[in-house]
């Protein structure tokens, strides 16, 4: 029998396992038709006690474009959460009506709780302020398919990087490859956690903390935009004070290369003013199309079908 797999961080995966994901998810983009009954008979179940919109449905898109089916809950107060039912029992029952589960909790560590105790393969589709793998994914395959490698470039995160779950999987997931160097772009108490930092400075990999977006524009390859994630704040008055930090807007991207690409995991509140949507350079809807291609990709390698 073949081994159960997880995917909890974007690290479970070898950087050689995630090179043979993406050309999976390229072979899925060029022949949807072919994949479309991969996974017939096959169940998704998601299971999501935060909100979500993109994360849900693509994986959702992703099992349905695969000839699979879903079922599941958008809402912790609609499960048996509510009568206070742990993830451990949930995803023991889970586990008896889905082949595979993506999840997603509010609390640190609850996807591998449920992994831990689970019988069919358990994504983390967020867990509070820690983890996005498959965020991550979409990230890298986004980069790959727009620069043409995973390595070479200076990419500025920007925005809420203490609290942002897909910054936190991203740094990890981008310090396994060469010549990348980081600029982390945030108000001081937004600050990237001292664990990134520190893991950053043990393998020497270059990066540099500013405040001012303005500063260091000119130098980036991606810029990574990121919401003022509202619901890790402790008090209202903080996040009023700090949402409105960075808005990209064109006056400041007059200043980036011509060559530079936008990303944003979604959604957008402020931090990217509409009027730059039409710039060539705005690849974070097109980023949500190389999400829903990695999803099938991951979901056909952890039942291993692919
Ligand atoms: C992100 C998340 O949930 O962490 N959204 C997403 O899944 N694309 C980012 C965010 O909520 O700001």
């Amino acid at each position: 029998m073949k081994k159960l797999r997880h995917m909890m961080n974007p690290l479970d995966f070898s950087v050689e396992e995630l090179e043979r994901l993406f050309d999976l998810a390229g072979n899925i983009e060029r022949d949807m038709e072919g994949y479309s009954h991969k996974c017939d008979g096959r169940i998704l179940a998601t299971c999501f006690y935060e909100p979500s919109t993109r994360t849900r449905l693509s994986f959702e898109t992703a099992m349905l474009r695969l000839g699979g089916k879903c079922m599941g809950f958008a809402d912790a107060n609609s499960s048996s959460a509510a009568k206070g039912e742990s993830v451990a029992d949930t995803i023991r029952v889970i586990s008896c009506f889905a082949d595979i589960c993506a999840m997603r909790h509010p609390k640190e560590g609850a996807p591998m709780v449920a992994a831990s105790k689970s019988t069919i393969p358990v994504i983390n589709a967020g867990d509070g302020g820690h983890q996005h793998p498959t965020q991550t994914l979409t990230d890298l395959l986004t980069i790959r398919s727009l620069y043409g490698k995973l390595g070479g470039f200076t990419i500025g995160l920007c925005g809420d990087l203490k609290f942002g779950r897909t910054v936190h999987s991203l740094i990890e997931a981008l310090s396994r490859y060469e010549g990348i160097r980081f600029i982390f772009i945030s108000p001081n108490e937004l600050k990237v956690p001292d664990y990134i930092t520190e893991m950053l400075r043990q393998k020497g990999i270059d990066y540099e903390e500013v405040v001012r977006l303005e500063e260091v524009m000119s130098q980036l390859d991606f810029l990574y935009m990121t919401r003022v994630q509202k619901e890790r704040f402790f008090n209202e008055e903080d996040y009023i004070r700090l949402k409105d930090f960075y808005i990209l807007n064109k006056e400041k991207m007059a200043l980036a290369k011509e060559s530079m690409y936008i990303l944003h995991p979604l959604p957008r509140v402020n931090e990217i003013s509409v009027e730059i949507d039409d710039d060539p350079r705005a690849a974070y809807f097109r980023q949500v199309q190389y999400g829903m291609y990695v999803r099938m990709a991951l979901i056909l390698t952890l039942l291993g079908i692919e």
